[in-house]
């Protein structure tokens, strides 16, 4: 066993800082020089040490051989501080990272297990790969129009139909900070020697608190992404892969990361997650409990509001999720005759807060180690504003939400085919029946309702063009009013058998 490592070391902040005490000067990329060539008021805004600390990561920070090895050492540092083999940092997302991960474990074809609830990231990933997807089914909740983690047996049950499958990817945390059995379900793919991966871009914070939901790697995936920006405390964009045991090459992986990512990695985006893990080592733990002890009592006081209604237990439970992340403060304000986008945009506008999520019912505040009494305050006085300025909303059109079957749109055509191939533009209204070539993402939270290769019904068309009439944003489509929807223009083949 090799010793342990220093975990009050932070190698690549102790780089930057070295760079900045040898007044080094890069004849290199980034033009701006350390802010020298950037304009005063561009300065101004983003300040000037956004610019000094912005240098070029190898011939620039590190030597042109890295042979200080900060990245390396950080990454190592990050491995043994959660319990993996191996971490990887990226600068590119984790929407990057699981594209990185699904592509390690194929030969780029065949076939892998999805749960239908992934992000619209995970799925650009079976656009790039090719891969045939077979969607594990997560537990829809038609009450609470939700889609909770997939339990062990639908697992299971898409084994036993799919054997050939190289992998089963499920997301945990979900957006809504429900979290799936993921040893139940590591222990399901191990038994077939196949590998797990988890998209778990909500919970960097998880291996640092037991009060927390299982962190992946102690629950026995064999790969994790997490995204630090979202719930640690590293800069955009920030984020890890994770991986153990010996089902994925680490070399594979990484050499999958490397063909899709950035050739200029920025050394903020590293720096910050180096700084949060050692900040995490010393203290994670009593930032988290005094986190969660606040989380608690102002989830408290927020479903005591009148129209308000934070969901915790029944989110929980059989048929629903394992675990629930608490710091995921999900609230129902449908008791105020409003939606959720109407919540959330008169908090912008009238309060200056912004919410993590919105939809037809429901508002989120997504919180973190960063939040205390004051902001927790702020919180709670705009909600209670919130509630008493609800009345006077005008009335928004009805979202018409499908039910959990409408919602299953059959895979028809793998998502490459449909992508890439010939395309039409129709009204959305004659979409039903065709095959989208697009994917149709509702943003926040970033699950596609539709994807590539799905046949579109008409319930889906309809919930789509009634969520846009109530404030529901699309990023991602070529017409993100669904006015119109683009389709396979031939239906070239059909791929049958899909669930
Ligand atoms: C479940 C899930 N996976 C992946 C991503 C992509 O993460 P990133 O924003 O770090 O690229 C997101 C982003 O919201 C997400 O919610």
């Amino acid at each position: 066993m090799s010793a342990p490592l220093d975990q009050s070391r932070a190698p690549i902040l102790e780089g930057l800082a070295d760079y900045h005490r040898r007044s080094r000067y890069g004849f290199t990329p980034p033009g701006h020089r350390q802010g020298r060539g950037a304009d005063p008021r561009t300065i101004e805004v983003l300040g000037a040490d956004v610019f000094r600390g912005d240098v070029l990561a190898s011939a620039g920070l590190d030597d042109r051989l890295s042979r200080n090895g900060y990245l390396e050492d950080a990454q190592k540092l990050m491995a043994e501080a959660v319990g993996a083999d191996h971490a990887f940092y990226s600068t590119c997302g984790s929407s990057l990272s699981v594209k990185a991960a699904i592509l390690s474990v194929t030969r780029g074809e065949g076939e892998i297990l999805i749960s239908r609830d992934a992000h619209k990231s995970v799925t650009a990933g079976l656009v790039l790969s090719g891969l045939q997807p077979r969607w594990i089914r997560p537990s829809w909740d038609a009450r609470l129009h939700l889609a909770h983690p997939p339990s062990p047996e639908s697992v299971e049950a898409m084994w036993q139909r799919h054997p050939d499958a190289s992998a089963a990817l499920i997301t945990s945390p979900t957006p809504y900070g429900t979290c799936a059995d993921i040893a139940a379900i590591a222990e399901i793919c191990h038994r077939r020697g196949k590998p797990l991966i988890i998209d778990e871009a909500w919970g960097a914070h998880l291996p640092f608190h037991d009060d927390l939901p299982t962190w992946a790697m102690d629950a026995g995936a064999d790969i994790c992404v997490v995204s630090v920006h979202k719930m640690g405390m590293g800069l955009e964009q920030g984020s890890i892969y994770h991986l153990q045991g010996d089902l994925v090459d680490p070399v594979r992986l990484k050499q999958c990361a490397d063909v899709l990512a950035t050739t200029s990695a920025n050394v903020l985006i590293y720096a910050a997650m180096d700084g949060w893990r050692r900040q995490m080592v010393e203290h994670g733990h009593d930032l988290i409990s005094r986190t969660l002890q606040l989380v608690h009592e102002v989830r408290e006081q927020i479903d005591e509001m009148p129209g308000l209604h934070v969901l915790g237990d029944e989110l929980l439970g059989a048929e629903a999720s394992h675990e629930l992340d608490p710091l995921h403060v999900l609230i129902d304000v449908s008791g105020l005759g409003i939606s959720g986008y109407q919540a959330a945009d008169w908090l912008r506008t009238e309060a200056s807060i912004d919410m993590g999520l919105s939809d037809a019912t429901r508002i989120e505040a997504t919180l973190s180690l960063a939040d205390d009494e004051t902001s927790l305050s702020l919180l709670t006085d705009s909600l209670t504003a919130l509630s008493a300025a609800a009345p006077a909303f005008p009335e928004t059109p009805p979202v018409r939400r499908p039910n959990p079957e409408q919602l299953e749109l059959p895979t028809v055509l793998l998502p490459r085919d449909a992508f890439f191939g010939p395309v039409e533009v129709v009204p959305a209204i004659d979409a039903a029946g065709r095959i989208a070539a697009e994917q149709i993402t509702p943003y926040p939270p970033g699950i596609p309702v539709v994807l590539p290769g799905e046949r579109i019904n008409a319930a889906v068309v309809d919930y789509l063009t009634s969520g846009v009439a109530a404030g529901m944003v699309i990023p991602d489509a070529a017409d993100p009013d669904i006015t119109t929807i683009r389709v396979v223009r031939d239906e070239l083949s059909t791929r049958p058998g899909e669930d």
